[in-house]
C-alpha cells in the first residue's frame, strides 16, 4: 500500500515550501468558510475554490486524485468525508458542514480540513465540532520528537470517547510532502507508545474524523461519499504539522 515504507524526512527548505503551500490553502479554506450560510449549494463552494486556485496560481490537489472529480470535498451532517459538491445539495440552518481541501504548490502538497455550523446549530452539533477540533489540537501537541504515532492517535481517541463520541476507523491521517499521502498512517485511535517513532522533519496531516454515534461508515453509490451507517452527525478537522526540535509547527495555521 502507498502508505507503507519509511517516513520521508523534510529539510528546512522543504518545510518552508510546505508552510507556504498550507498558508495559501488556509486562506482559500477560510474564504469558503466565510461563505457558509443557509441557501447556498455545496457546488457553489466548489466554484469558489476553483476561482481562488486560479487567482492564487495553485493547483487543487484532489481533482483527479484516484479519479475524484472535484477540487473540494464538502460533507454535510452524516457525511463524514469525501462528500462531492452538488448543485442540488442546499445548506440549511442547523446543518454542519465539513470542508476538506488540498493544493499543490511548487511540487509540495498542503492538506487541511475544518467543520462549521450553518446558522445556529444544536447543542449536540456544537459539542461535536468543539470536541473534534480540541482532539486535533491535543493530537498535534503529541507530534514531538521521541513520541510515537500511537501517542498522537491515542490523544484523539481519549478526547473523543470522553465525550461519548466515536472516532472513525476507516480513514486515517498521513504523512505529506511531495505526495498527498505518505507514510506513516495516523489512525485516530491507538495506544500510547505504539507505532512509528516521531522524528524531526516529519510532516504529518493529522485529521480526526468523529461520529456523534457509531464509528461505522458506508460509502454511497457515488463511490466517494462516506456517511455514518447510523445516520449520526460527523465532523472533521485537519492540519498539516511539521515536527521540529522546538516542537510541532502547524503549517496550516491561520
Ligand atoms: N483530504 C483527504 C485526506 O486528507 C484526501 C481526499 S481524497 C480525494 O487524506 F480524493 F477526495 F481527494
Ligand atoms: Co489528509
Amino acid at each position: 500500500m502507498f502508505l507503507k515504507g519509511h517516513p520521508l524526512i523534510k529539510n528546512n527548505k522543504e518545510i518552508e515550501i510546505l508552510r507556504r503551500a498550507n498558508a495559501i490553502l488556509m486562506e482559500i479554506l477560510l474564504t469558503i468558510k466565510e461563505a457558509v450560510k443557509p441557501g447556498v449549494s455545496t457546488f457553489e463552494f466548489e466554484e469558489m475554490t476553483n476561482e481562488l486556485c486560479e487567482r492564487k496560481k495553485v493547483i487543487p490537489a484532489f481533482k483527479g486524485y484516484r479519479g475524484y472529480p472535484y477540487a473540494l470535498c464538502v460533507s454535510v451532517n452524516e457525511e463524514v468525508v469525501h462528500g462531492m459538491p452538488r448543485k442540488e445539495k442546499i445548506l440549511k440552518e442547523g446543518d454542519i458542514v465539513s470542508f476538506d481541501f488540498g493544493i499543490v504548490y511548487e511540487g509540495y502538497f498542503g492538506d487541511a480540513a475544518l467543520s462549521v455550523g450553518v446558522g445556529s446549530i444544536s447543542p449536540l452539533a456544537e459539542r461535536l465540532l468543539k470536541t473534534t477540533e480540541e482532539a486535533l489540537y491535543l493530537a498535534i501537541e503529541k507530534a514531538r520528537i521521541g513520541n510515537k504515532i500511537g501517542d498522537v492517535s491515542h490523544a484523539v481517541q481519549k478526547r473523543v470517547e470522553k465525550e461519548g463520541f466515536n472516532v472513525i476507523r476507516d480513514f486515517v491521517g498521513h504523512g505529506i510532502g511531495k505526495a498527498l499521502h505518505e507514510p506513516p498512517e495516523i489512525p485516530n485511535y491507538g495506544k500510547p507508545g505504539r507505532g512509528p517513532k516521531i522524528e524531526a522533519g516529519m510532516v504529518l496531516a493529522i485529521e480526526p474524523m468523529v461520529s456523534a454515534g457509531s464509528h461505522e461508515v458506508k460509502i454511497l453509490e457515488d463511490g466517494w461519499t462516506a456517511v455514518t451507517k447510523d445516520g449520526s452527525l460527523a465532523a472533521h478537522f485537519e492540519h498539516s504539522v511539521a515536527v521540529t526540535p522546538t516542537g510541532p509547527i502547524i503549517l496550516s495555521a491561520i
